[in-house]
């Protein structure tokens, strides 16, 4: 356990709690340094990823306290947003799994995920331009690739919440679930995902992530994977009749 994360590891996938209950799991430096050292573990040793927030809520946002004092400088290191790059960029599948408030920064965490599953009283809101600043750390385009600019500007320019009905019927989260099932919900997704191919299943999302290439690197991708033991086994085990 970290100063500011709850960490559960398991052979297949890591689980991440933010766990700063006292100002309701905000992003400060300490939780970025420790974020970034479980980002670095799972680029050493490849396994799916779990966030999820501490007591009711996500994470309302970066630290303002810690905001307040920045300036261009710190604009420019990119400190939320090299992070949640990172996160997007991990190899294997992430899942957010956002009960209650997702604001600012920790909407944008959520954004950087791959699938997002909520509980009923999930809040997804941008209110940077609020307090003076816009939301750099994804949402002006990560956003927008999830829901469209419509909703996108409605959240970043008009302070919209996305409450959890708003965030399924805009395709943001897969799947509403009560609170005390959350956890149990992503974990059968991560099961669901763990039963892949370890290697079609990285190749995927890089190649679903890829900016372009299209259909170059899937080809090539592609090309790997059919020469894999595994794509042979699991193909000789569905005509053996195997359904898993
Ligand atoms: N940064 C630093 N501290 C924060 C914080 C943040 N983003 N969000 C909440 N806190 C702190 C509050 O200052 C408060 O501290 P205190 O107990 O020492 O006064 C504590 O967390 C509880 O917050 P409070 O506002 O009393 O809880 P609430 O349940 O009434 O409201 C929120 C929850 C999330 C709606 C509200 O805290 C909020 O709007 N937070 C800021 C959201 C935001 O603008 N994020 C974008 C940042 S870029």
């Amino acid at each position: 356990m970290g100063a500011t994360l709850a960490i559960e590891e398991h052979a297949d996938r890591v689980v991440v709690t933010l766990r700063r209950p006292e100002a309701r799991n905000a992003i400060n430096a300490a939780m970025i340094r420790e974020l970034h050292d479980v980002c670095a573990g799972l680029e050493e040793h490849p396994r799916l990823l779990l966030i999820t927030g501490a007591e009711g809520t996500f994470a309302a946002g970066a630290d303002i306290g810690e905001l307040r004092e920045r300036g261009r400088d710190q604009a420019l290191q990119g400190i939320n947003s090299r992070l949640f790059d990172r996160i997007a960029r991990l190899s294997l599948p992430t899942v957010a799994a956002v009960d209650g408030y997702a604001l600012g920064g920790g909407a944008e965490l959520a954004y950087a995920c791959d699938v997002r599953l909520a509980s009923p009283a999930a809040v997804f809101g941008n209110p940077e331009p609020g307090l003076g600043i816009l939301a750099a750390a994804g949402a002006c385009w990560r956003l927008r690739e999830l829901v469209g600019a419509s909703v996108a500007k409605q959240v970043l320019l008009a302070g919209r919440r996305l409450d959890a009905d708003d965030a399924y019927r805009f395709g943001l989260v897969a799947e509403v679930v009560p609170a005390g099932e959350l956890i149990e919900r992503a974990h059968a997704l991560l099961d669901r995902m763990a039963r892949s191919g370890p290697l079609a299943l990285r190749l995927t999302k890089l190649v679903a992530d890829a900016p372009g290439g299209h259909p170059v690197t899937d080809d090539l991708a592609q090309a790997v994977l059919f020469e894999s033991e595994d794509k042979r086994s699991r193909m000789d085990a569905f005509l053996a009749g195997e359904r898993r």
